[in-house]
């Protein structure tokens, strides 16, 4: 799209990924007016954007997606053209707890934004020229592939092998933009109905949309209820480290820039109405890939090899818990040029030390304000 001033709304830039996608817009694009728009729930922390927040084309609006009339309000007083949709509840384990908060931001939340837009849009005199609606979706919509590995394949960690070579490490398939969908949790069932909704809202109304399913990500910034901010907080803490199940479950890993970077190249250059998979070719056990993040951890802190391995606790398995995700991401590297910039090994080196130099950030999260909440849920492990 060759337009040179946008004025773009990024739901959801206080979280994780969020903060990442804010952060590359505001700093590639001065000409662009960003607008973080963040409810600030227990997952959104505007100290993730502590480097961007004085930056003139940035600018935080505090909203609930689901709050229909003022988003509307927003749209016409910023004349918003793009919107970039990542706000929702995110971890499978709340879902499982919670699906009504579920339903209601991701299901309803995406459908107060899309009709928002739909009537924004429509009132302009371009109507939909030049306007687009990128929701970022989950492979989990996929449901789970099965552990069919074939003998003689090794465990996938090396020091030197590119991540390209643990392709199908653990199964014999792939997701595809074309797998039909088959949630299982609550969370991913909320996730597949949003993106029904938004395919539905170009199919009805011709809005201009795409929609991207990425894998699990990994990097600086993550809330630390997830695998991997959560087992490097506890293993610097000496807690125990959680392993649902027999921690065979497989799951496919990028680091969180690439994704931002992904986001960026489709916003700008992907095809209206298209589905992109975003995924590093980056399987792992979980079992494996936790041994890996003690051994970087014990290394950077100075511990003797195999020194925290003992925290190892073996707990009841998440309900429903999908045995294996893989995204191909063949149609995103072909069509648009996107690929990993990151070895895994380079990956998770720097995100254990981005989490061992930034205590502070990790013991605000919990601790505090934040406690209540995040002991209740998480204070038996
Ligand atoms: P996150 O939980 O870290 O952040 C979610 C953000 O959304 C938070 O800032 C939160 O305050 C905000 N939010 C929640 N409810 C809201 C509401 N009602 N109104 C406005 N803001 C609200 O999530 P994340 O891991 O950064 O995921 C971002 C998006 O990417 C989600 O849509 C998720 O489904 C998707 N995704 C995540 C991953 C992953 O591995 N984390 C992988 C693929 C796709
Ligand atoms: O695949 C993309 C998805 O990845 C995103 O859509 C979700 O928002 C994101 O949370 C993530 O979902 P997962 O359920 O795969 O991520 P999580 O970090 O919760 O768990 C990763 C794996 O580790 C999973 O197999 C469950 C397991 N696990 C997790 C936790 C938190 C444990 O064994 N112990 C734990 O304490």
């Amino acid at each position: 799209m060759a337009v040179s001033k946008r004025n773009i709304v990024i739901t959801g830039g206080a979280g994780f990924i969020g903060s990442h996608v804010v952060r590359l817009f505001v700093n590639k694009y001065p000409e662009y007016n960003i607008i973080n728009l963040d409810k600030l729930t227990y997952a959104g922390n505007l100290a993730n954007l502590k480097d961007v927040e004085d930056k003139p084309n940035y600018k935080f609006v505090k909203m609930d997606i689901c709050d229909f009339d003022a988003f509307y309000k927003l749209m016409q007083e910023e004349q918003i053209d793009g919107i970039i949709h990542l706000a929702a509840e995110s971890h499978v384990d709340r879902s499982i707890k919670d699906p009504f908060t579920f339903a209601r931001t991701n299901v309803m939340g995406t459908l107060a934004l899309l009709q928002a837009a739909k009537l924004y849009w429509e009132s302009l005199p371009e109507g939909y020229d030049g306007k687009l609606f990128y929701h970022i979706s989950t492979d989990e919509v996929y449901g789970a592939l099965k552990m069919n590995k074939p003998e003689g394949v090794e465990p996938p960690f090396s020091t030197t092998a590119s991540s390209t070579e643990h392709h199908l490490a653990y199964g014999d398939d792939f997701f595809y933009e074309t797998t039909k969908y088959n949630p299982h949790s609550p969370y991913s069932a909320s996730k597949a109905s949003s993106d029904h909704f938004v395919r539905a809202y170009h199919d009805t109304y011709g809005m201009p949309t795409i929609v991207t399913n990425c894998s699990n990500n990994y990097g600086p910034y993550q809330f630390p209820e997830k695998l991997i901010p959560l087992f490097i907080n506890n293993i610097r803490k000496g807690k125990s480290l959680p392993v649902y199940g027999k921690g065979e479950n497989v799951r496919d890993w990028l680091f969180v820039e690439d994704h931002a970077r992904a986001i960026d190249v489709i916003f700008h250059n992907g095809k209206v109405a298209e589905t992109y998979n975003i995924g590093g070719f980056n399987e792992w056990k979980n079992i494996d890939l936790i041994k890996v993040m003690i051994k970087t951890v014990d290394r950077l802190l100075g511990n003797p090899e195999g020194h925290s391995l003992g925290l190892i606790t073996y707990v009841t398995d998440r309900l429903g818990h999908d045995a294996r995700y893989a995204i191909d991401s063949t149609k995103l590297q072909k069509e648009l040029g996107w690929e990993p910039s990151l070895q895994f090994e380079e990956g998770i080196e720097k995100t254990v030390k981005w989490y061992l130099d930034n205590e502070a950030w990790l013991d605000n999260i919990t601790s505090g304000a934040y406690e209540h909440y995040y002991e209740e849920q998480y204070s038996n492990r």
